[in-house]
């Protein structure tokens, strides 16, 4: 049986958060010679183009056949390293990594050039996703990610969160997006299902340059029963 929640000391009104939702961050130190081969290795993927195909639209690789890097030699090594960490991520969150069986389903670059955005949306083809930064200082410039929840329920009344005059005032209980600046070398993951986007690139002369992963996890190949809801190993599918 699950503890409930501690009772608050007498005094004043303790407000706590529920149900938080795992934002994953860890910066790692990226070799300078890897991550210059990292950025010509996608200067060269991307070509000629230099957006999807909308000029404000930054380049992204899985529109563009460019969605297997975790496949692709100066990427590999780099892709096998976050995924180690994906794993600690997923233990964090309670899985027992001996019974799932964690897929790499697509892993594809994104590059934004001045004033290009990638709209909001979120990967329901996916369970976990994963962006690592090829660029950024931490300020900003370059284009944020933009994260909503699902639902806004400290508003209260549906609609006041979004501001526009209104008498809900942004706090942490209320605000009605979060924002987090990008920075070489840094590892984000987060529930696919949550909804995001990627702000305008302001910065004067930075490429904003990332790369994404699509997560999936299923039952181990050598699990005979998979748990409920879980899918079974792909190995175990039948294709008709
Ligand atoms: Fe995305």
């Amino acid at each position: 049986m699950s503890e409930p929640l501690p009772l608050p000391p007498p005094g004043d009104l303790a407000i706590q958060p529920l149900f938080p939702v795992a934002l994953g961050q860890l910066q790692l130190r990226p070799d300078p010679l890897d991550l210059a081969l990292q950025l010509q290795a996608l200067h060269e993927l991307r070509g000629e183009a230099s957006s999807n195909p909308d000029p404000g639209c930054a380049w992204t690789g899985d529109l563009n056949g460019v969605w297997q890097l975790q496949k692709h030699p100066v990427f590999a090594g780099l892709i096998a390293e976050l995924l180690v960490h994906v794993r600690h991520y997923l233990q964090q969150l309670g899985f027992d990594l001996s019974q799932v069986a964690l897929h790499v389903q697509r892993c594809w670059p994104v590059l934004s050039e001045a004033d290009q955005v990638v709209g909001r949306h979120h990967h329901p083809n996916a369970h976990l996703s994963a962006v690592y930064y090829l660029s950024g200082d931490g300020s900003g410039d370059c284009g944020c990610l933009r994260f909503w929840p699902q639902r806004q329920l400290n508003e209260l009344v549906p609609g006041m969160a979004v501001g526009h005059g209104g008498p809900l005032a942004a706090t942490p209980w209320s605000a009605s997006f979060v924002d987090l600046a990008p920075r070489a070398g840094l590892l984000v993951l987060f529930p696919s299902c949550l909804d995001h986007a990627v702000l305008p690139n302001v910065s004067s002369e930075e490429l904003r340059a990332s790369i994404s992963l699509d997560l999936v996890l299923t039952a181990a190949a050598q699990l005979e029963q998979p748990a409920e809801y879980l899918a079974p190993h792909p190995s175990q599918w039948h294709a008709v």
